[in-house]
């Protein structure tokens, strides 16, 4: 018997929990669903229709065309991983810009917003076999998943690791600003009212401020073959 297990891991913004994900959903065979990117498409279709004026969200208009908008997931090949659509349209380099990082977290505490994405990311999971990535995947999404991690790191670590990123796609940052996003973000995801960023009782933590990605992803992989050998 092979049953399939379901995977969340959540943690602060920069933790590398998309990296290990990806991997891992490689490694088992199972589906990666990077949730964080979709609030990422929704907060690129709320500056694409100017939702967003002086730095505020108009929440009212948004709400209105959440029907409107659609997102999928779509596997390349070639990468390896599955690149995200917004109505139709490759935003997969678009919603990672620094841009879209200051005010995601913003739209992330609309509870419209949260409803819609989280009901698509329940049937993404419906047939478990999922490795998904975020910030309430082990508390709202999955409460029952098998294999709950949380990941931390310092927040200079992230912000060091999110600079480099940016730098090596060639988007021209500035440390202190990446920084102070890593620092804005976990306010708000840990402090907004609806499904704020928390370690579910049942989850396991790990600080990898001084772990190589290797070794965070042999010591998730061991934990995750142990769960799915205890479920089956
Ligand atoms: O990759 P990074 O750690 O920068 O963040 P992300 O996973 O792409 O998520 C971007 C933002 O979306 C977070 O800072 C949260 O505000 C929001 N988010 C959320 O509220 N719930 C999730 N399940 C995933 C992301």
């Amino acid at each position: 018997m092979n049953h399939k297990i379901t995977i969340a891991i959540d943690g602060f913004s920069s933790t590398g929990k998309s990296t290990v994900a990806k991997r891992l959903a490689k490694r088992l065979g199972y589906v990666y669903v990077d949730s964080g990117a979709m609030y990422r498409a929704v907060t690129l279709y709320a500056m694409q229709n100017e939702l967003i004026n002086s730095e505020l969200v108009n929440k009212a208009q948004l709400i209105e065309q959440l029907e409107g908008i659609e997102i999928d997931f779509k596997f390349n090949e070639d990468l390896g991983f599955a690149e995200v659509y917004l109505n139709g349209q490759n935003v997969e380099k678009q919603i990672r810009t620094l841009e879209v990082s200051q005010f995601v977290s913003q739209i992330a505490t609309i509870s419209e917003v949260r409803e819609q994405l989280v009901r698509q990311q329940q049937k993404f999971g419906k047939h478990k076999g999922v490795v998904m990535d975020g910030r309430d995947i082990g508390t709202v999404v999955f409460p029952k998943a098998e294999l709950k991690l949380f990941m931390t790191a310092s927040a200079e670590k992230r912000a060091h690791r999110r600079y480099l990123e940016l730098i090596e796609r060639g988007d021209n940052v500035d440390y202190n600003a990446v920084l102070k996003n890593v620092q804005t973000r976990d306010h708000i995801d840990t402090t907004r009212a609806d499904s704020p960023l928390t370690m579910a009782d049942d989850a396991i933590e790990i600080d990898n401020s001084d772990m190589g990605l290797d070794e965070q992803f042999e010591y998730v992989l061991q934990l995750a073959e142990d769960k799915i050998k205890q479920c089956n």
